[in-house]
């Protein structure tokens, strides 16, 4: 054996290597991916907004907003339309789906190719979209996007933690939540933008664009390489090697190489992953990919991201304001960002998890509180500039606690849980769990910011308790662990361990955990 292994102070083992330009501009590619996802999170709430779109799609949405103007009546229910959020959701479900699909080609075919088809396809989808005469071509648009998306998102953070070196591995996988948090804010201040368009097609442009993206992520998918550990899966042992000795930047890979493959010919044992993650020696990492997902979008965080504008709207901003204020939130998400890229690694996923946690849980309170004693339940009032800049403060303060812990976490943490031979499967768990929930969130907010009013943002803080204590009892810390070897964390944890047999544990590797270290992760 060439050099080797040694454990490190996570319990994990460091292989031999350093972060090579080859690898960093991989992820940088790769994780523009993220901006498709991204754009689009941003560009509905906008584009939803707008009155000349309203008028062209959704007349009878258009003419209850004028009524309501007009009549000052409730606030809370303006915008109750099921058809609107179609818009808006549908885009998901079609998403959820795909994600199926991209599990196969992410395995068979490597990750590289799923992400050209989640790029291609997000590409006519923006044409369409951009271009559509009807709501029916709109929506049709739309479920197009949501393939793209359901594509990207499957493969993209799997192929960053494969990548990347496990030291690294939280910083490089977070570029992905990075370009989703750049693209919601590009999309942001391209509706404020067009929004001014005099002419009333702004919404076109807004729409269209989405195809720049798009065109990044398709074109710079063909030149990435396939990660080591799909090539050795895929039978290209040989080549495998070859990329490894590449992506880490030394020949001093034996090591690393020989457990990948122990990963691969273990995965080779299981002819259905999609039965076979029901095992009971993979429930913690079942469990996880569905919990987090859920978990992440219960938080709330994409009523500020679709309906950012609207809400604004809601506390009685201008038109102009409301946007404005959407694009102070997405500055806030993309900077708040860094702060997990250069401390996820180092404090590990578990802090960040309950710091955010209890950062968004305070705001949730306080925002809500302040909703209700200006509204009430009558949901009638005039609300004073200083208070609602006050209300906006709080509201950036959540979405910055949740750029750095859930929003990025829950991309990082299901995409480096999964044994080899689960991996795909299991993210397409997860993208699909994250689809699901966000469809329902999107779908369900008006109608219930028009019944509970502002009990909803304690509806979201008793959520944001309940993820918080179960990331405390029941989430390892798995910084620093390599990929191929975390069922050593699972095995070790106080209520997972009973879960795995001893003769489940095996990492291809000669070195033994010890207990003491394990104890620690
Ligand atoms: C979530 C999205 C959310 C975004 C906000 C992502 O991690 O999956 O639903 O809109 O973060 O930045």
């Amino acid at each position: 054996m060439a050099g080797g292994a040694v454990l490190n102070a996570g319990g994990g083992k460091d292989y031999p290597g350093k972060l090579t330009m080859f690898v960093l501009l991989a992820c940088i590619v790769a994780a523009t991916g993220g901006l498709i996802f991204g754009y689009d999170i941003g560009i509905s709430g906008g584009v939803t907004s707008m009155n000349p779109f309203l008028q062209k799609f959704f007349p009878s949405v258009y003419h209850k907003e004028q009524e309501a103007e007009k009549n000052q009546s409730n606030q809370y229910c303006k915008f109750d339309s099921q058809l609107l959020t179609m818009f808006t959701s549908s885009l998901y479900l079609a998403a959820l789906v795909a994600s199926f699909f991209a599990a196969t080609v992410t395995r068979v075919a490597g990750r590289k190719w799923s992400m050209f088809g989640g790029g291609v396809t997000f590409l006519v989808g923006a044409a369409l979209t951009g271009a559509a005469p009807n709501v029916l071509t709109l929506i049709f648009g739309r479920v197009l996007l949501g393939v793209g998306v359901g594509f990207a998102n499957q493969s993209v953070p799997v192929y960053l933690s494969e990548m990347a070196p496990a030291r690294l591995r939280g910083m490089l996988n977070i570029g992905f939540q990075l370009m989703i948090t750049v693209g919601i804010l590009a999309a942001n201040l391209i509706n404020y933008g067009t929004a001014k368009i005099r002419g009333g097609w702004g919404w076109r442009v807004s729409l269209s664009l989405a195809a720049v993206p798009a065109a990044i992520i398709a074109v710079g998918a063909l030149f990435l390489p396939d990660t080591p550990n799909s090539l050795i899966d895929r039978g290209h042992t040989a080549h495998a090697k070859r990329m490894l000795r590449r992506v880490r930047g030394t020949d001093d890979v034996e090591e690393e190489y020989n457990d990948l493959v122990a990963a691969s010919d273990e995965s080779k044992t299981v002819a259905h992953p999609w039965r076979n993650i029901l095992q009971r020696k993979y429930r913690p990492q079942l469990v996880m990919a569905v919990a987090i997902p859920a978990f992440q979008q219960l938080t709330g965080i994409n009523v500020i991201m679709f309906y950012a504008p609207v809400l604004f709207k809601t506390l009685g901003f201008a038109d102009d304001a409301s946007l404005m204020s959407a694009v102070i939130t997405g500055l806030v998400n993309v900077f708040a960002t860094f702060v997990s890229v250069f401390t996820v690694d180092r404090l590990g996923r578990r802090k960040l998890f309950l710091q955010g946690g209890a950062q968004m849980l305070a705001c949730q309170v306080v925002v809500g509180a302040l909703i209700g004693a200006k509204f009430g339940f009558t949901g009638v009032a005039e609300i004073p500039k200083l208070y609602a800049a006050v209300v906006v403060f709080f509201i950036c303060a959540y979405v910055a606690g949740f750029a750095w812990s859930w929003g990025p976490l829950g991309w990082l943490v299901p995409s480096e849980i999964f044994p080899l031979e689960i991996r795909s499967a299991g993210q397409s768990i997860n993208v699909s769990v994250n689809m699901l929930c966000t469809f329902i969130i999107a779908q369900a907010f008006l109608p219930m910011l028009c019944k509970f009013k502002f009990i909803l943002f304690f509806f979201f803080g008793a959520w944001v308790v309940v993820m918080t204590v179960f990331i405390a009892l029941f989430l390892p810390e798995t910084k620093n662990v390599p990929i191929e070897e975390m069922v050593l964390v699972w095995k070790a944890h106080w209520y997972w361990g009973r879960f795995i047999r001893d003769e489940d544990v095996h990492v291809g590797a000669d070195v033994e955990m010890p207990a003491a270290k394990l104890a620690n992760i």
